[in-house]
């Protein structure tokens, strides 16, 4: 099973991503930690792509697909995935159903989380990220339980260097002219859920799972 879970920044695609990972037992892949984590190890991936993160623009196709497909050949990939971040371009679409269908595979669904920008902005700016798992924490709507620690693994939260009020607004503008034009095409495959991404956490993943057909989450 391919799940490709889209929206904007801070729609909660990290968040909900792993939730549904988990209880549907299939591999979680954030494009986005993925860079996050080739820029900390200063890998010749992570050189190429830093610029392009920290301003908020999307990293050329060519170097994100690369990332992709090798991922996606690795073992835990083999019974599905949600996809988190990927793909953002019609280019990045194509060149996954071409990988899939490959392997006889396919993507059998793509879920929008639909989040107005006001909320974003909250989400993003009050967002801490842990340095060593990634896992999203929110100051106030999923504090963790000591300020700066993770609580899963024990890893330093950080703040995001695209998260400040003004690379935010960048990338919403990049994702309503590169990204959202690929709702249509999934929307015409007749694969596309919209879902209301506002609200709790736990009321959000339940709306995904009755999305997908798998009852309450
Ligand atoms: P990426 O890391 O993918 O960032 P993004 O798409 O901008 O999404 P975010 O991670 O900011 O937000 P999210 O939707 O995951 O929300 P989260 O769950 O954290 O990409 C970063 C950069 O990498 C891009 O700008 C680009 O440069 C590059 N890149 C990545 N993929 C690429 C690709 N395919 N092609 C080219 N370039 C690419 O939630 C946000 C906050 O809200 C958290 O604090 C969370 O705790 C909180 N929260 C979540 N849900 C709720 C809720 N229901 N109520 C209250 N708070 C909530």
């Amino acid at each position: 099973m391919v799940v490709v879970l889209m929206g904007p920044p801070g729609a909660g695609k990290g968040t909900q991503a792993a939730r549904l990972a988990e209880r549907l037992g299939l591999a979680h892949v954030a494009s986005g930690d993925l860079l996050r984590e080739a820029i900390a190890a200063g890998t010749s991936l992570g050189r190429q792509a830093q610029v392009y993160v920290e301003r908020g623009e999307l990293v050329p196709d060519d170097v994100v697909v690369g990332m992709i497909l090798e991922r996606l050949g690795q073992p835990d990939c083999q019974a599905g995935v949600i996809l988190d971040g990927f793909p953002r371009t019609l280019a990045q679409a194509e060149v996954l159903d071409k990988a899939l269908a490959s392997r006889s595979g396919q993507v059998n669904a793509a879920l929008e989380l639909d989040v107005p920008a006001g909320v974003i902005l909250e989400r993003l700016t009050r967002r801490r990220i842990c340095r060593d798992c990634q896992a999203p924490y929110h100051l106030e709507h999923n504090p963790p339980a000591r300020s700066d620690i993770c609580d899963r693994c024990g890893g330093e939260l950080y703040q995001r260097e695209d998260d400040t009020e003004e690379t935010v607004g960048h990338r919403l503008q990049v994702y309503a002219e590169r990204t959202a034009p690929l709702l249509a095409y999934y929307r015409q495959r007749g694969i596309l859920r919209r879902v209301d991404g506002a609200g709790e956490v736990d009321e959000v993943a339940e709306r995904l799972a009755r999305a997908l057909g798998t009852g309450a989450a």
